[in-house]
């Protein structure tokens, strides 16, 4: 497998990071608009399939690969459980943070006001607050952990995964 499955994690990492700038974007332009919240629906259209789909996706395999081979590769010490425990905890908290904001957004995605944007202003600022948070960690101790304790096998094991689940979510 040519490129480092990691990599691609971080690169999705990034991508997340501009969602969240996006998202910031669009609270602003709701609390510059107020009392009728109502934003540009272009600004707003472009976030849609990321949250929805992209964010869920990316944990699955976080979740449901990365992790159970991170705890193959725990040592004595580590409390590796307990920090992928953690981190699952964050990432259900930001989709639960993100399945509250959608249905806000399709309203404004679709020009249509919102019944109270101030709220929905403020769900979108803990949404980015959390996920900004998550990002920071994965960045500081998940992905510096990964390129240490997993194997060559290991990798290759993970990127097959990867490409079967993209493969699975374009048909
Ligand atoms: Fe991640």
């Amino acid at each position: 497998m040519a490129e480092n499955p990691l990599d691609q994690i971080a690169a999705e990492h990034r991508l997340q990071e501009r969602l969240c700038d996006a998202l910031e974007t669009i609270a602003d332009s709701i609390a510059a608009a107020m009392p009728e919240g109502r934003v540009d629906p272009a600004l707003v259209q472009g976030v849609l399939i990321p949250l929805r789909d992209d964010i869920a996706a990316h944990n699955r395999i976080e979740q449901d690969m990365l992790f159970s081979l991170l705890e193959k590769r725990a040592r004595p010490g580590d409390d590796m459980a307990e920090l992928l425990a953690g981190l699952a905890l964050e990432q259900a908290t930001d989709e639960c943070f993100v399945d509250e904001i959608l249905g806000g957004l399709e309203t404004l995605a679709r020009g249509e006001r919102v019944p109270n944007p101030a709220t929905l202003a403020a769900q979108i600022r803990c949404c980015i607050e959390n996920q900004r948070r998550h990002l920071a960690w994965e960045a500081r101790v998940l992905l510096p952990l990964a390129r240490e304790r997993l194997t060559t096998e290991d990798l290759d094991t993970l990127a097959r995964y990867m490409l079967k689940k993209g493969d699975e979510a374009r048909q």
